[in-house]
């Protein structure tokens, strides 16, 4: 296993909107594997296959309290959503030291093969919901700032780019 590099916004490649994994093979696992170690390594509960520059709709969550269950999903589709909202504190793993409310559906049912390429339905709600949600926006190239308004995400920007060059210096 590997781990692999996270893209930090705002890097133009975070907008790149994923192509749906054509065939689920020892390369897909092997991203999977990647993915899910680096997703542990940074501490975070979700990770999308765009945060570490590769274009096909993979995702990984574990919302789980003892970070023990790993959640691979490929080609995920949000398949409902209830109207019923829900606004939780959100962060990335791409918008580094970032923590704001975004409103998402409560509960989501989402389709998706897993890592056998076998059809898997998950219904899910609160937090595992959220994050569903948050991670298939990626695949979208979407980037949880872009729910905030205008302001508040061009704040982050130049608090995230003033980061980056200090940290260069
Ligand atoms: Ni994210």
């Amino acid at each position: 296993m590997a781990l692999l590099t996270i893209l930090t916004y705002p890097d133009p490649r975070l907008h790149t909107v994923a192509k749906p994994v054509a065939v689920v093979d020892e390369r897909i696992r092997q991203l999977i594997a990647d993915m899910t170690e680096t997703m542990y390594d940074a501490k975070g509960i979700g990770l999308a296959a765009t945060q570490v520059d590769v274009h096909e709709r993979v995702i990984v969550i574990d919302v789980s309290e003892e970070h023990n269950q790993p959640l691979a999903l490929i080609n995920p589709v949000i398949e409902w959503a209830s109207s019923d909202r829900i606004k939780g504190e959100e962060g990335c793993l791409s918008v580094p030291g970032i923590y704001d409310g975004v409103e998402r559906a409560h509960q989501v049912r989402v389709s998706a093969l897993d890592p056998d390429g076998q059809p898997i339905t998950i219904e899910a709600e609160g937090l595992e919901s959220i994050c569903l949600q948050h991670e298939i926006d990626h695949l979208q190239g979407k980037v949880f700032v872009e729910h905030l308004s205008f302001l508040k995400r061009t704040r982050i920007r130049s608090k995230i780019l003033k980061a980056q060059r200090e940290s260069q210096r």
